[in-house]
């Protein structure tokens, strides 16, 4: 009889799916789901290099941080546009994503939530959406959640409250600037722009080291990215220095100033100005009363270049100035992995909700 009971209750626990959050991202992919008591985060680098191996000749493929550092000539970051954009990506995109969770034991018995970028390229997002269902993860559910929506849970307070609140969202990511308001989950005028992003700080960084060094430091993408992340800092920057190996031979070891620090300087100066000018005026125009009431609560930074340290401050003293009127702005702690974990949070209620 005990023995019965305990095995019902086994085989119940089985049956009771996984509440997974997923966000591919075009710079970083992340996982969320919980083993045993708790919730585990699983990031890596969206990319993949494929190699011989010499044995059996065959095709093989490594993927994230190894695939960027030991085959950088001909590692492919296949969403570098935001999305999967033709055949050929979506099926580099599900090989990275199927070695990424069988790495990970991401369970196929799931209810995946993943977390979907505000622009409208419904092939873009098709070609994702088919990433994602034809992985074999998320058999119970897959649902997917604007980014900017999913990295403001683990913002605004505990559980979901973030879905019952009316607030502005702007979503600093690789490839777009993002905003919207949100009334209760749903999204009110929605602008999106790509000309201020975290790929082009890397481009004016790339650049403004070039002329910081007079022309004798060239630094490719990946470089000022690792730049931007490690020594990127608003509030308390300062100074590096760095070596490269000479063309004729040799090395020369530089000193950074300026350059990751005026270009971070640049981005929250042209990202206050498409919000105060572009997205809040639309806002504005649209809901009048939204707009005013979003005004007097929180503005959320969601998005991986809500990590520099001091941009918070940064972007909430600037745009203040530029609307005369002060505003109040958060961030979810680690903005990388935030809309992964707030997208697991939904997916949790699912499973609680029992609604798969
Ligand atoms: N610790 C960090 N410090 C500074 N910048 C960071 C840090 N972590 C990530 N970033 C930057 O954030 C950006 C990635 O943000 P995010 O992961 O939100 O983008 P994404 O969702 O892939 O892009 P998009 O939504 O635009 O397609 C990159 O430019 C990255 O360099
Ligand atoms: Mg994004």
């Amino acid at each position: 009889m005990l023995d019965e009971e305990m095995e019902t209750e086994e085989e119940l626990d089985e049956e009771n799916p996984v509440p997974v959050g997923v966000k591919l991202g075009s710079t970083r992919t992340v996982v969320v789901q919980p083993k045993g008591n708790v919730v585990r985060t699983h990031e890596a680098l969206t990319c993949l290099a494929t190699y011989q191996d010499v044995l059996s000749e065959k095709r093989r493929a490594v993927y994230g941080e190894e695939a960027a550092n030991e085959y950088p000539e001909r590692v492919q970051f296949m969403l570098r546009s935001g999305l999967p954009e033709d055949d050929e990506r979506a099926e580099t995109a599900a090989t990275f994503f199927d070695k990424f969770t069988s790495a990970n034991g991401v369970s196929e018995n799931s209810v995946v939530v993943y977390a979907i970028p505000t622009i409208d390229n419904e092939g873009g997002l098709t070609n994702l959406a088919s990433v994602i269902e034809e992985s074999g993860i998320g058999s119970q559910l897959i649902r997917s959640y604007p980014e900017s929506l999913c990295g403001s849970i683990p913002a605004l307070g505990g559980g979901l409250d973030a879905i019952n609140r009316i607030f502005i969202a702007i979503n600093m990511g690789s490839t777009n600037l993002e905003a919207c308001a949100y009334r209760r989950g749903e999204q009110l005028s929605r602008f999106s722009t790509g000309s201020v992003t975290g790929n082009e700080v890397d481009r004016w960084i790339a650049n403004n080291v070039e002329e910081e060094t007079q022309g004798r430091v060239n630094i490719d993408q990946t470089t000022a990215r690792e730049y931007k992340e490690e020594h990127g800092d608003l509030e308390n920057f300062k100074p590096f220095t760095d070596i490269i190996q000479q063309p004729g031979g040799g090395t020369h070891e530089f000193t950074i100033e300026r350059s990751v620090v005026d270009a971070l300087d640049r981005y929250v100066n042209e990202t206050v100005d498409e919000i105060a000018n572009e997205f809040l005026p639309q806002l504005a125009n649209r809901y009048i009363k939204i707009y005013k009431q979003t005004l007097e609560e929180p503005i959320v930074l969601t998005g991986g270049m809500a990590c520099i340290p001091g941009l918070l401050e940064a972007f909430e003293n600037r745009l203040s100035t530029e609307l005369q009127h002060e505003v109040t702005v958060t961030a979810p702690e680690e903005p990388v992995t935030a809309a992964a974990r707030g997208a697991q949070r939904i997916a949790e209620q699912f499973v609680e909700e029992e609604t798969f």
